[in-house]
């Protein structure tokens, strides 16, 4: 009784230290050495040349060693020792790679870390094979050209050393560069010195930083930008603000680095759970380029403001004409592994960036609908009713979720048989409605000898260690708790097996899974995670794999959900933590953000951010996870979570239960109505699902995606788009009465509610309205909705379709529909349906676009489309013909778009055409 009334009250106060926001328990970049010394670095100090630059083996070869100024050396400047390997390869699509690291042939003290598991291995095989170097003369000396692809170069200045991709020829407009501000530098391994302390000491702990300072800092610019987003993740602004020069808002550089943070603040470059150290800009004149280090370890990142660098402009080396955004990137280990990306539009980029580090994972569709979600539904009893008053209020979800206290001690793959006694029973009780469930698994394992996965993972010794060589031991939910080594391989299958349903005893098929607290959080570790001395696999230190270590465990989790059963169905797992290459393994969330409407309104930025960078299968909780939310600021989440890519509504243990039907009728309704929306959409989602899948082009979209040459739209966070059609404008105010739209581009916009159009290229100002947030359908666009109200998406398998056609000023539009069986990884062999629709001269034309490989035996759908809404035709016609078959659809005017109000009268629908989905046909208008 003691020990355990002890153990609570350290887990008490385990958790409160944790649960509060405490600046001072993270550090800031003057407390971090190597972040400190690289940001104190003058523009110009990197004193490296490139030298014997040659091609070998496809690439581009070149060393850079010091050169050493007698200034220099009085001053006491000796690094770098040992010249430095720089290695140039081009991939297909305007890719290219750039390596810089120590030559092993001098046998540095160890190899250093690079990240495996990342890199798409098809990528590897677009290699293109460098052939000619030219070597240009400039005012500075010599310059190695190589010819990239697509008219693009990339040219290595030899002193001083700089990289950088240009458009062809030897005027060609530079697009980005390296080191161009000289503030290169790469700290080499080597022995200690006599009487050197390498100890790093923050609050209470302190990291034995046995090989020493190994950091390595850069400059990269982007020419012809406006702005810079990506490197997520934090809670701030699309456009990244400067972090230093005149009159900068943020002091410290963004942060990098995987962490469990309580009550994050809603405008700060403080990193949060997931890192991706890939940064893309946009501009007017040129479009977009992007840049990618793939790099674990903890990075800073400075966005540096214009005049950042006034008092030392004497030392640039950059022609003035040529606008830029410059940046400064530092990481605590690792090599140089860096990819440039020409673009030139951003979808060019966010598919270069994600054709090397993988296209995002094709969902099911379950999980593209509703998930209910609290930490935590209590019991069977508890579960049984929130399901049934779903039911009993008529609205749908597709997913229950259960946190830690359902198992039993936090004991992951156990169940708390008290509570939930029958837990394949409850399962197949929801699963009957097409419902799934989930279940929260998270990385710490308890040190209990009588669980079996602590007694195993011990005896195999599959922990991460300490330094010291011991397992390493932490604090978390369980109390004292190990950490499974996700670096190993043979860890990540062993991990993967425990998911079988034999292995996972009261789990079935229609279960799946949660990783959280993978960053790892430790709640007793520096900065509430792991000592970045612990040792994984291969002796390679925390420090170096930190930010991906979440990843590994995202990675092995949605590996054990392909190989249970017959491993057929596609895996879902939602994880917190998250690193490049992350979208192939499943979903993001935001974590812990805050039931206010500051929350709301950034939920909206880091989503796109997300997007940008690779991870379109991302969400925030609707609500906020930490307090209770106001019926308003509730019902507004409702309707912007609606158009999340993952829509999940999820709160904190203290707070209220705030499920859709407990703030009186009306809001129920407007709850209800918002998710209704989602479900009507399911079609146009998937679709978009899909098009990410093949290309990386995310889901929801920054406006500037869509309209490139829109300077109005490059900063504008407030609003979104959902694939190319649809724009939606949150509403971050309470009692809003007005909300400016900007609709962008020189085409109409039709309201989705109401049809009324609006001109494009103009902010407008427009009520706010109680029951709906904005939402706008561009004209020239056709979305595929199904309509009819169900459970559950499984339940809307056989429903008919509604085709919602806006038309353009020429009378035309176009939109595509995705089909496949929801589950499976038969797409993958081809058995889809992927149609195109037309709509020119007053006709319909349903076409296939599905690839060669897709075959209608692999995949058929008895789906119809039951009505075809028309926005933006003014004749008022009264029939239409259906081709094959020769028949006649009745035509009105009107109805509404979406449930709600009276259609305009420029609204009409084409009634019953019955034709199939998967056929082609035409409808033309009589
Ligand atoms: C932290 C997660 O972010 C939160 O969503 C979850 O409810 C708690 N851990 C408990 O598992």
């Amino acid at each position: 009784m003691g020990r355990h009334l002890s153990t609570f009250l350290l887990l008490f106060l385990f958790t409160n230290s944790v649960f509060s926001w405490k600046k001072d328990e993270f550090r800031n970049c003057n407390q971090t050495p190597f972040c400190k010394r690289a940001r104190s670095r003058k523009p110009g100090s990197c004193s490296l040349i490139a030298y014997d630059v040659s091609i070998s083996d496809g690439d581009l070869v070149a060393k850079l060693i010091a050169k050493q100024s007698s200034e220099d050396i009085s001053e006491g400047q000796t690094r770098p020792t040992k010249p430095l390997v720089l290695t140039i390869s081009a991939y297909q699509d305007g890719v290219m790679r750039m390596k810089i690291d120590e030559d092993q042939s001098l046998s540095p003290r160890k190899k250093r870390f690079e990240v495996p598991d990342v890199i798409e291995p098809g990528f590897l095989n677009k290699k293109l094979w460098l052939q000619r170097l030219k070597e240009d003369k400039s005012e500075n000396g010599p310059m190695f050209v190589v010819y990239l692809s697509e008219g693009y170069e990339a040219v290595v200045r030899h002193d001083p050393f700089e990289v950088f991709v240009r458009e062809g020829g030897e005027n060609g407009k530079k697009v980005l560069s390296l080191n161009s501000n000289g503030l290169f530098d790469f700290e080499q391994l080597r022995e200690k010195e006599e009487g050197e302390d390498w100890h790093e000491n923050f609050r209470s702990h302190t990291d034995k930083r046995p090989y020493g300072s190994q950091s390595i800092s850069f400059d990269v610019s982007f020419y012809d930008a406006d702005f810079v987003y990506g490197i997520p993740e934090h809670a701030t602004s699309l456009a990244l603000n400067p972090t230093r020069g005149p009159g900068v808002e943020f002091s410290e550089p963004y942060r990098l680095f995987n962490l469990d943070v309580f009550e994050y603040v809603h405008d700060s470059p403080f990193g949060l759970y997931g890192s991706i150290p890939f940064m893309i800009s946009h501009g007017k004149s040129r479009g977009s380029s992007g840049f990618f280090w793939l790099n674990a370890a903890e990075m800073q990142i400075d966005v540096l403001g214009t005049g950042w660098n006034d008092e030392n402009s004497s030392v640039l080396m950059l022609p003035s004409d040529q606008k830029r955004v410059d940046t400064l990137w530092m990481s605590e280990a690792g090599v140089v592994d860096a990819f440039f990306f020409v673009g030139p539009g951003p979808k060019d980029v966010v598919r270069q960036y994600t054709s090397v580090t993988g296209a995002p994972a094709m969902p099911q569709l379950f999980a593209t609908a509703y998930h209910q979600c609290r930490w935590n539904y209590r019991d069977e009893e508890d579960v049984f009713n929130v399901d049934a008053k779903f039911d009993e209020h008529d609205i749908p979800y597709d997913v229950l979720w259960l946190d830690i206290e359902h198992t039993d001690g936090k004991k992951y793959f156990t169940w708390d048989r008290m509570l939930f006694p029958n837990p394949e029973e409850m399962q197949k009780k929801l699963a009957g409605k097409g419902r799934r469930m989930v279940t929260i698994v998270d990385p710490h394992i308890k040190r209990d000898d009588s669980y079996y996965i602590h007694k195993e993972a011990s005896e195999k010794g599959y922990y991460v260690r300490d330094s010291t060589g011991k397992d390493f031991d932490g604090w978390c939910w369980p109390g004292s708790s190990s950490y499974l080594d996700m670096l190993n391989p043979e860890i990540r299958s062993w991990w993967a097996e425990k998911f079988s349903y034999e292995n996972y005893v009261g789990s079935t098929p229609s279960l799946y899974i949660w990783n959280d607290m993978n960053e790892p959080s430790v709640f007793n570790g520096p900065e509430v995670t792991m000592p970045r001395d612990a040792l994984h696999y291969g002796d390679v230190e925390h420090r170096d794999l930190h930010n991906a270590y979440g990843y590994y465990f995202h990675m092995a989790t949605a590996n054990g959900l392909v190989k249970r059963g017959d491993g057929k169905d596609r895996p879902f797992v939602l994880s917190r933590a998250f690193f490049p290459g992350s979208q192939r393994h499943g979903a993001i969330w935001t974590g812990d953000n805050t039931a206010d409407w500051d929350q709301l309104r950034v939920s909206v930025p880091m989503l796109l951010t997300l997007g940008l960078t690779g991870i379109s299968f991302s969400g925030a909780d609707v609500g906020g996870f930490f307090g209770n939310p106001d019926t308003e600021l509730l019902v507004r989440w409702y309707q912007l979570g609606a158009y999340y890519p993952f829509f999940r509504a999820h709160a904190h243990h203290d707070t209220k239960r705030r499920e859709p039907w407990l703030f009186g009728e009306r809001n129920t309704e407007i709850i209800k109505e918002s998710i209704r929306v989602r479900y009507m959409l399911l079609p146009y989602y998937y679709t978009l699902f899909r098009e990410a899948n093949a290309s990386g082009i995310p889901v929801i979209r920054p406006l500037w995606m869509e309209f490139p040459t829109d300077e109005k739209t490059f900063s504008n966070d407030e609003a979104f788009m959902v694939g190319n059609s649809i724009l939606v404008q949150g509403i971050f105010t309470e009692r809003a009465k007005h909300v400016d739209v900007y609709l962008p581009g020189d085409q109409l916009w039709y309201d989705m509610k109401t049809g009324t159009a609006y001109k494009g290229g103009v902010t407008h100002k427009l009520e706010a309205l109680e029951e709906s947030i904005p939402s706008f359908q561009r004209a020239g666009t056709i979305i595929p909705r199904k309509d009819r109200s169900r459970r559950s998406s499984t339940q809307m398998e056989n429903d008919p379709y509604t085709l919602v056609i806006a038309l353009n000023s020429s009378k035309a539009a176009e939109g595509e529909l995705y089909i496949d069986d929801g589950k499976s990884f038969e797409f993958q062999q081809g058995a889809y349906i992927h149609r195109r629709f037309t709509f020119s001269n007053g006709k319909l034309t349903s076409t296939n676009i599905a690839s060669a490989t897709a075959a209608p035996h692999k995949f058929a759908s008895h789906c119809t489309i039951e009505r075809i809404i028309v926005v933006g035709l003014s004749p008022d016609p009264k029939t239409a013909l259906v081709e094959p078959g020769n028949h006649k659809a009745d035509v009105e005017r009107g109805p509404l778009l979406l449930r709600g109000g009276p259609g305009p009268s420029s609204v009409l629908t084409i009634r019953k055409p019955n034709v199939n989905i998967a056929d082609d046909w035409t409808i033309a208008i009589l």
